[in-house]
């Protein structure tokens, strides 16, 4: 590599043209005046090997890894951090002298936007809607501290594997739930003091859908933490908006999930503030496509 070359990281997704984490990272590579580039690495599964062979050869010094191929890396890489373990998931490749290494930074992201909001996760009954690959990170954040945590999802099985998951590493008290033939508005629901969406309900284009039936209340000291950021407000914060609870957005979570790794390539802190800022305007700009 020349002088002149930058130092490059990418994203590997599929598709991955309508991600906000290129302008975010490179606004933060920026601000500090680093010779850093991220870009886009579509990468159709069956070239996920090709994909992290050029990363080897090509000096990459790490890449985020987004949908559908969160798990579909792990048996590509030299070492799975302990979280990424947990959870079943990467997010983030850390290149360190030609080995990969995989980690993932989501469930850091999201407590970070959760203790940011000013919500105290202690001895607090959380409601977790969704049992798939986000919910698995959430719950894995929530499941290190004392809440109690019950797992809401249309398909019973996916939920009870996650708490499952969960009882086996030893990490907090879940409790699985719901099958079709319950839904929120029937359920006995438990006293809870937060509501996670961690389905994709609700996001673009299906912007009218929301998780939460109009019909059940909210407890007035509630919090609602969606993790669909886009469109920056959802039909689900709408509604907590109107009953005067307050709301987490996910955009919060995807910048603190991204200044990890920001953190994690280049061994500095992150310019949170810039990303936020870039992470709004490129959602902006998309909406205006
Ligand atoms: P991600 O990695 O973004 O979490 P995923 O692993 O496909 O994506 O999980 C999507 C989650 O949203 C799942 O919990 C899914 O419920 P199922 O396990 O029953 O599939 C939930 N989900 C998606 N569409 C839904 C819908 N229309 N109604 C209820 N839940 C839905």
């Amino acid at each position: 590599m020349t002088a002149a070359s930058p130092h490059r990281v990418g994203l590997i997704g599929w598709p991955v043209e309508h991600s906000v984490s290129p302008a975010m990272q490179n606004a933060a590579f920026d601000a500090l005046g680093m010779s850093w580039h991220y870009s886009i690495l579509p990468t159709p599964p069956s070239q996920i090997g090709i994909t992290l062979a050029m990363i080897e050869e090509e000096d990459f010094r790490g890449a985020n890894v987004t949908v559908p191929h969160k798990k579909a890396v792990m048996p590509y890489l030299d070492e799975i951090t302990e979280t990424a373990q947990a959870i079943g998931a990467v997010n983030t490749i850390v290149v360190e002298k030609d080995r990969l290494i995989g980690d993932n930074t989501d469930a850091h992201g999201f407590m970070t936007a959760l203790v940011e909001s000013g919500f105290k996760p202690t001895d607090q009954h959380v409601l977790v809607l969704g049992a798939g690959g986000a919910a698995h990170a959430v719950v894995y954040a929530l499941a290190q501290t004392e809440c109690a945590i019950v797992i809401f999802n249309r398909t019973a099985a996916r939920a009870t594997r996650l708490s499952r998951r969960m009882d086996a590493l030893g990490c907090g008290k879940s409790v699985a739930w719901m099958s079709s033939e319950v839904s929120l508005e029937t359920a006995d629901l438990p006293p809870f003091d937060m509501v996670v969406n961690a389905t994709s309900v609700g996001m673009w284009p299906d912007v009218d859908a929301s998780p939460w039936p109009n019909t059940v209340a909210f407890p007035s000291d509630c919090t609602v933490f969606d993790l669909v950021y886009n469109p920056r407000e959802t039909r689900l914060m709408r509604q907590a908006r109107t009953a005067g609870v307050k709301t987490v957005s996910g955009l919060d979570m995807l910048v603190h999930q991204g200044a990890l790794a920001f953190q994690r390539w280049t061994g500095l802190p992150a310019p949170v503030g810039v990303m936020r800022a870039a992470a709004e305007d490129g959602l902006r700009t998309m909406r205006e496509d």
